[in-house]
C-alpha cells in the first residue's frame, strides 16, 4: 500500500482554495489549543433557535463518561438544510435525481420545492402517529422520497433509522425491533442496474417479527404490484393528498437524537450508532464545505447509498446544510455499461465526485475506453471513502478519470465519527496515493501499541483519537455500556477506531485496515460474527469461522470455514446452498466468496479459535503460520492448508 510519490497541491488550488497550507496549520492548531473558542465560532455556520454558549463538554474516563456538544443550543436540522436557504436560493436546485435507466428523465427539486415535499412528508408521518423521539425505520431505494423522509423525521424530531435496501427481511426485522420503530417507510420496489428489489414484500416478511410496528407507509416507485394490509399499510400518495405542505420545524436540543444507523462490530449483533442534532450537523456541513472546497452553484455528487453513513452525511445533511446542489443516483456504477458514472458526470456537469475504491477498481478492470469516450471536463475534484485505496486505483482515478487535473481527497472516517476525520484539504495538503494524509480540524489522532503505549514519530500501530469532536456518536442505542466497552475501554481515555494505521516521516497517516473482526467488503462493513451466526443457523452446520481474504475488486472477500454436523456430507451443492443461505439471512453483501469445509478448527486448549491462523490460510500465506504448538490439536492445521479453497 506504500507509494513514495507526492502529488503537490496544484498552483491554482494553492491560491484559490478556501484553506491553503498556512491556513490549515493555523486552524488545526487553534482547534486543538482553544477548542471552546474555535468550535463556538464554527457553530455560527448553523442557524440556531438558541445559540449555544458552551462547546464540548466531555470525558472519556469511565468514572465520568459523557459526551456533549453545544448542549445549551437549540436548532432544527431540517430548517438548517432547507428553510434558511429559501430567501436566498429558493429557486436553486437542491436535489438532482438521476434514475436507474438512463432513458428516463432526471428529476430536479429546487429548495422551495424541497421545502414543500419535506413538509408534506412530515405531516404524513405525524398523521401516521410519529412524534418527537419516536423511531421511524426507512427502507427505501435511492429515490428523492428517501431524502424527503430523512428530512421529514428531522423536521418533526422523530429519530430515523435507515436500513440499506439490500438487507434481508430478517436483518430488517432485527433493526426495526432493536429500536422499537413504530413506523416503516418503504417503496413498492427498488431498481438497481435494471433489476427490481422487492422492498415492500421484504417488509411484509419482516413485519410479523416486529410487535412494535404499527404503520407502513409505501411510496410508489416502480408501480409494481404489492399486497397492502388494511389498517397497517398506506400509500404515501394517498396520505400526502390529505395533508398540508406547511409544517413548522420542531425546536430540538443540540443533543437530541437525530438518527440511528446500524453498523457491524466485531462481536454480536449490529450496533445502533446514535448521532445527535447540533454537533453532527456542524461536522457534516463543515467537512463538506472544507474537504470538497464546495462553492455555491457547483454540482456535487456523492455516489453512495443513503443506507450508509456516507449517504447520510454527504448526500443529504452536509450538502443541503450548505445550500449545495446534490445529485442522487438510483442505480449502480456499471449499468447499462461501465461508462455510466462518467455519462452521469457529463449529463449533469458534475464538478465534485465522491465514490468508493471498490467501484473504481471494478471500472478500471473494464478498460480505459469506457472512460475515454466521455468528456468529464466539468470535474474539478475527486474523492474516495470506505476502504484503503490501492495506489494503482488512485493513479487511475487521478490520471484517466481526472486527466491529472483534479486533486483526490481520500477521506478516512467511520459511521461512528459522523464525517471525515483524516483527509487531505485540496488546497492545503500535498497528496500521496493511498494515504488519507492529515487530520481535520479538532482531530488529534494517535498511534498506540497493543498495550496502549503512545508511539511517536514514523511508526505503525492502532489508531485512536485522543479527544472528542462534535460529530462523534453519542451512544449505542439501548446499550450505553456497550458504547463505552467497545470504544473506550481498550485504551482508557481514548476513542479506539478499530483500524490499524501507519504514520510516515512527514506525519501522513496511512490506514492499513481493521485490526478487529470486522471486514470491509466493497466498502461495506461486515462483522465476521454476523456471518458466522447466519451459517450456524443452517441445520447441517456445527461450527463456522469467518475471516477476510484479499479480493481484487472488493478489497476484502468473505472466507468461511465450516464444520458440518456428524453424518452430513460436504458437497458442491451444499457449498452453493450455504452461500445462498447467508444471502437470504443477511443480504447479498454478506455472501461468502469462499467456503472451506473443515473437519476441525484450530483452537487453543481453552477452546478459543485462533483466527490469526485462519486469516493466514485464507490469504494463501501458509509459509508463516507462526507458532501452532499451543493448539489443542495442531494437526488440524495441515488439513486446513491442504484443503484451502483457491
Ligand atoms: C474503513 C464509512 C481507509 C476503515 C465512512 C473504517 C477507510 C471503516 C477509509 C468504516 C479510507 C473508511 N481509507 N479505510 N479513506 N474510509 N475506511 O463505518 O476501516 O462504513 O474503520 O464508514 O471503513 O466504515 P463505515
Amino acid at each position: 500500500m506504500t507509494d513514495a510519490s507526492i502529488y503537490p497541491v496544484p498552483a491554482e488550488w494553492k491560491t484559490k482554495a478556501k484553506v491553503d497550507a498556512a491556513r490549515y496549520a493555523q486552524l488545526h492548531g487553534r482547534s486543538l489549543a482553544d477548542p471552546g473558542g474555535f468550535w463556538l465560532e464554527q457553530a455560527r455556520r448553523l442557524d440556531w433557535i438558541k445559540r449555544p454558549e458552551i462547546a464540548g463538554d466531555w470525558s472519556f474516563d469511565e468514572k465520568d463518561f459523557h459526551i456533549n456538544w453545544f448542549a445549551d443550543g437549540k436548532l432544527n436540522v431540517a430548517a438548517n438544510c432547507i428553510d434558511r436557504h429559501l430567501a436566498t436560493r429558493g429557486d436553486q436546485t437542491a436535489i438532482i435525481w438521476e434514475p436507474d435507466d438512463p432513458a428516463e428523465q432526471p428529476r430536479r427539486y429546487t429548495y422551495a420545492q424541497l421545502h414543500k415535499e419535506v413538509c408534506r412528508f412530515a405531516n404524513v408521518l405525524k398523521a401516521a402517529g410519529a412524534k418527537k423521539g419516536d423511531r421511524v425505520t426507512i427502507y427505501m431505494p435511492m429515490i428523492p422520497e428517501a431524502a424527503f423522509a430523512l428530512l421529514a423525521c428531522a423536521r418533526i424530531g422523530a429519530i430515523h433509522s435507515v436500513v440499506f435496501g439490500g438487507f434481508s427481511p430478517d436483518a430488517l426485522a432485527g433493526r426495526i425491533q432493536d429500536c422499537d420503530s413504530t413506523i416503516v417507510v418503504t417503496a413498492d420496489e427498488g431498481r438497481r442496474g435494471g433489476k427490481k428489489v422487492p422492498l415492500k414484500a421484504n417488509v411484509d416478511q419482516a413485519a410479523p417479527l416486529c410487535p412494535s410496528l404499527e404503520k407502513v407507509v409505501v411510496v410508489r416507485a416502480t408501480g409494481g404490484g404489492v399486497d397492502m394490509e388494511p389498517g397497517r399499510d398506506a400509500w404515501y400518495h394517498d396520505l400526502a393528498g390529505m395533508v398540508a405542505d406547511e409544517c413548522p420545524p420542531e425546536p430540538m436540543g443540540a443533543e437530541d437524537p437525530l438518527f440511528i444507523l446500524y453498523t457491524s462490530g466485531s462481536t454480536g449483533k449490529p450496533k445502533g450508532v446514535l448521532h445527535t442534532s447540533g454537533g453532527y450537523l456542524l461536522w457534516a456541513s463543515l467537512t463538506h464545505e472544507i474537504v470538497f472546497d464546495y462553492r455555491p452553484g457547483q454540482i456535487y455528487w456523492c455516489a453512495a447509498d443513503i443506507g450508509w453513513v456516507t449517504g447520510h452525511s454527504y448526500i443529504v445533511y452536509g450538502p443541503l446544510a450548505n445550500g449545495a446542489t446534490t445529485l442522487m443516483y438510483e442505480g449502480v456504477p456499471n449499468w447499462p455499461s461501465a461508462s455510466r458514472i462518467w455519462e452521469v458526470v457529463d449529463r449533469h456537469q458534475v464538478e465534485i465526485l465522491y465514490t468508493a475504491p471498490t467501484a473504481l477498481r471494478a471500472l478500471m478492470k473494464e478498460g480505459d475506453d469506457f472512460v475515454a469516450k466521455t468528456s468529464r471536463k466539468s470535474l474539478k475534484l475527486l474523492g474516495t471513502v470506505g476502504e484503503p485505496i490501492n495506489p494503482e486505483a488512485w493513479r487511475w482515478y487521478h490520471e484517466v478519470v481526472g486527466e491529472g487535473r483534479c486533486p483526490i481527497v481520500d477521506t478516512w472516517w467511520q459511521t461512528e465519527t459522523g464525517g471525515a476525520m483524516i483527509t487531505p484539504l485540496p488546497g492545503a495538503v500535498d497528496l500521496k496515493p493511498g494515504s488519507a494524509t492529515k487530520p481535520f480540524f479538532g482531530i488529534e489522532p494517535q498511534l498506540v501499541d497493543g498495550e496502549g503505549h503512545l508511539l511517536s514519530g514514523a511508526t505503525e500501530g492502532n489508531l485512536v483519537i485522543a479527544r472528542s469532536w462534535p460529530g462523534q456518536m453519542r451512544t449505542v442505542w439501548g446499550d450505553h455500556a456497550r458504547f463505552f466497552q467497545t470504544y473506550f475501554s481498550t485504551y482508557p481515555g481514548k476513542y479506539f477506531t478499530g483500524d490499524g494505521c501507519r504514520r510516515d516521516e512527514d506525519g501522513y497517516y496511512w490506514i492499513t485496515g481493521r485490526v478487529d473482526d470486522v471486514i470491509n467488503v466493497s466498502g461495506h462493513r461486515m462483522g465476521t460474527a454476523e456471518v458466522e451466526s447466519a451459517l450456524v443457523l443452517h441445520g447441517k452446520v456445527a461450527e463456522a469461522a469467518v475471516v477476510g481474504m484479499p479480493h481484487d475488486i472488493k478489497g476484502q472477500g468473505i472466507y468461511a470455514y465450516v464444520t458440518l454436523n456428524a453424518n452430513c456430507e460436504a458437497s458442491e451443492d451444499l457449498r452453493s446452498e450455504l452461500k445462498q443461505w447467508v444471502r437470504t439471512e443477511i443480504g447479498p453483501i454478506a455472501t461468502p466468496d469462499a467456503i472451506q469445509f473443515a473437519p476441525g478448527l484450530p483452537k487453543t486448549r481453552s477452546g478459543k479459535i485462533m483466527r490469526r491462523i485462519l486469516r493466514k490460510i485464507a490469504e494463501g500465506d501458509v509459509s508463516s503460520l507462526g507458532d501452532t504448538s499451543t493448539l489443542a490439536d495442531p494437526s488440524v492445521v495441515d488439513d486446513l492448508v491442504a484443503n484451502r479453497v483457491a
